[in-house]
């Protein structure tokens, strides 16, 4: 199981944040980016968020909840992130996924979590993710959807049926809790506040890890 750390919600700034999680035991360093169109809540300029990144000693597993992504996937691209993964509700979420393999990075859809699952089915054989959302997306530290269990189990049954090797991630409410209801059906565990919010990031992760 492979842990992504979100720094949206932390006691601490965000310089410090990240390099508390680049020197964790967590996989990657999850990156929030946000527009203020496709959700309500704006992370500001991705100038400031490069500035900030370009130095973390950790694989970057990017999340762009923003209407239209390309330019943000251009300039992030200088990070060379492993994974940048857009939403299946914006309207060129096709062709961004090819631009993003273009770059040599993984490309990832997200879902919402009022999106029927089978809407995604036609692409899966393109991706090389997909991140199920078990939040509304926006706002770190929200409860998590207890129905996202149901699609996850329909997501794996059609991941078999297809022969397919993408990887399924989860994102919103996880904790120690959550984590052991979402663990047969995920291979990356997303987690922000139960993190961040707490003194020692290696010993929430740990619990993520053995839950
Ligand atoms: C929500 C973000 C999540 C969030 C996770 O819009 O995409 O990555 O930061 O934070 P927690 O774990 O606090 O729900
Ligand atoms: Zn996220």
């Amino acid at each position: 199981m492979e842990i992504a750390v979100s720094y949206l919600k932390s006691q601490v700034n965000k310089e410090t944040t990240i390099k508390k999680i680049a020197a964790s035991i967590a996989d990657y360093i999850h990156v929030d980016l946000m527009d203020g169109l496709f959700v309500l809540e704006n992370t500001g300029s991705i100038e400031d968020h490069l500035s900030i990144l370009k130095n973390a000693t950790k694989p970057l597993h990017v999340h762009l909840m923003v209407e239209n992504p390309h330019d943000i996937i251009t300039k992030i691209a200088s990070l060379k992130p492993t994974t940048i993964i857009i939403h299946k509700e914006i309207p060129n979420f096709l062709e961004e996924i090819s631009y993003i393999k273009t770059l040599n990075i993984k490309a990832g859809l997200a879902i919402n979590p009022e999106t029927n699952i089978e809407t995604i089915f036609p692409y899966l054989p393109k991706l090389d993710e997909v991140l199920v959302m078990s939040v509304h997306p926006g706002r770190g530290g929200q409860s998590f959807l207890p129905e996202t269990i149901a699609k996850l189990k329909t997501l794996n049954k059609q991941k078999k049926a297809q022969n397919l090797a993408f990887k399924i991630s989860i994102d919103g409410g996880i904790n120690n809790e959550t984590a052991s209801l979402v663990k047969p059906y995920v291979n990356i565990l997303i987690s922000g506040s139960y993190v961040c919010m707490s003194d020692d990031y290696n010993k929430q992760i740990a619990k993520l890890k053995n839950s």
